[in-house]
């Protein structure tokens, strides 16, 4: 006889798990009835969950107050949302529901909080976190901001340059904070971050240019490890670096008050994920207050600015297998209706797996395929999960359609691959669904975007 998929999924994983179960061979993701909104909306679509995004950020901040209490952390908390990782309004709209700050990366941001603001979704003084290299543009924005009544607005200086030119344009007390130039992982390309301020640098800057300032006040100290919050040596050894700069600083500037560890936390990308959440923040916490105590100086409120971790887990995206092409005696290619190189542009770029699984037929006997997008790019395909060098799915069969699904999508793949732009070979952005629940445990769906047209792209193009 013959495993079903289904079979499969249980002998290799723990499952069901909390966002997903089978019921009658179809799959349902935080209880949504996907085949249903299949059947409703068509494919390929993405879609945002948008309850998710809320109870992740809650989550994070009972995982810190526990931690607090456990280690008896006198200071506070702060959760602020990385706008980069999707800038969409209904994001945002959701994350302004949990008192959070926000941070941004460029000056197009800054325009993002002025219309909230004119919206009337946040208030003058909404904490708004600026990182990042820093434009003309963008520092006059932050400037006029900060002078217009936006009183919570710290710009994180990425350079020395930053401050004088935001000395120059801002006529009232401001604070600022300072981003710490981590050192690399010894197996990157480079040593040394090119954002923020070299460790040795940071004292020295502070003294000359910072203490006797007028109006600047230095309140926040951010570091931030490109490879995620990890429990490794490295990743503690920089926090170590980090800290001790903290503590020279504070005995020099009791106005410091703030650590930001920037963002990090990773997300789900197979069933067999393992992470452990609270162990992280409880040791972070830990180490920051053990540290503090040593050197004698107040520990600071704690910032995180998890952007992947907000979103991600709320967005997926779902394709139909089109057709099967079989190559040779082992290569199936199951051809989706769309194309990874566009939809899901990690995938491509820096080959990032997701978390996929078939939305139906999971009663059915499985095939090992390799998935191909629509372009004619060799290189648009997807054919390995997190756990293992394969994909299995559904056997493929011209009368019963199989659907698939990536989850987990939700932060970036917009804004990389250009929403609303021109993808390659043309392949049109696919229809946007946004998913609520209701307090009865109703869900509603909405079209955000339909599908792009034709017309769209050839506007765009010039024709
Ligand atoms: C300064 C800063 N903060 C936060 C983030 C968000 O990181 P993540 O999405 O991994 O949480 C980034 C990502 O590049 C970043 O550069």
């Amino acid at each position: 006889m013959k495993i079903k998929y289904y079979d499969l999924i249980q002998q290799t994983f723990d499952f069901p798990q909390p966002e997903f179960k089978v019921e009658e061979g179809k799959l349902f993701f935080h209880d949504i009835p996907l085949m249903d909104l299949i059947e409703k909306f068509g494919t390929p679509f993405k879609f945002n969950y948008l309850p998710k995004i809320s109870q992740n950020i809650q989550q994070t901040k009972r995982w810190f107050k526990k931690a607090f209490k456990e280690n008896n952390y006198k200071n506070n908390y702060r959760y602020c949302y990385c706008t980069k990782s999707s800038h969409f309004s209904f994001v945002l709209e959701e994350v302004l529901k949990n008192k959070i700050s926000l941070e941004t990366s460029f000056s197009n941001d800054m325009e993002i909080i002025r219309k909230i603001y004119k919206k009337g979704l946040v208030k003058q003084d909404i904490e708004v976190i600026c990182n990042g290299f820093k434009t003309d543009e963008y520092l006059r924005t932050i400037s006029e901001m900060i002078n217009g009544g936006f009183s919570n607005i710290i710009p994180v200086l990425d350079n020395f340059r930053e401050l004088d030119l935001l000395s120059d344009s801002i006529d009232t007390t401001f604070n600022v904070g300072i981003r710490i130039a981590s050192e690399e992982e010894p197996k990157f390309e480079f040593y040394t971050s090119r954002l923020g301020i070299g460790y040795r640098d940071i004292v020295p800057f502070y003294a000359q240019k910072i203490q006797n300032h007028p109006h600047a006040r230095l309140k926040m100290l951010h570091f931030f490890i490109n490879t995620g919050i990890k429990d490794t040596s490295y990743y503690w050894n920089e926090l170590y670096k980090c800290l001790r700069v903290y503590a020279r600083l504070k005995k020099l500037a009791p106005e410091v008050d703030s650590l930001n560890i920037g963002g990090g936390f990773p997300i789900k990308t197979s069933l067999n994920f393992e992470y452990d959440y609270y162990y992280m923040i409880n040791e972070i916490t830990y180490q920051i207050k053990k540290f503090c105590e040593e050197e004698g100086v107040e520990e600071p409120t704690i910032y995180t600015e998890f952007g992947s971790y907000t979103v991600g887990e709320s967005g997926g995206i779902i394709y139909k297998i089109l057709n099967q092409k079989r190559q040779n005696d082992r290569e199936k290619w199951n051809m989706i209706n769309s194309s990874f190189m566009t939809t899901l542009p990690d995938s491509w770029a820096i080959s990032r797996r997701f978390l996929m699984l078939p939305i139906n037929r999971w009663e059915d006997s499985y095939e090992r395929v390799f998935l191909g997008g629509l372009t004619c790019d060799s290189d648009d395909y997807y054919n390995s999960e997190q756990h293992v060098n394969a994909i299995y799915l559904p056997i493929y069969s011209e009368d019963k359609p199989l659907y698939i699904g990536f989850f987990n999508t939700g932060a970036y793949q917009d804004s990389i691959s250009g929403f609303g732009g021109i993808h390659h070979c043309l392949v049109p952005q696919p229809k946007h669904i946004l998913i609520d629940k209701n307090k009865e445990g109703e869900f509603s769906y909405k079209i955000f975007r339909e599908e792009q047209t034709y017309k769209e792209i050839l506007d765009i193009l010039g024709y």
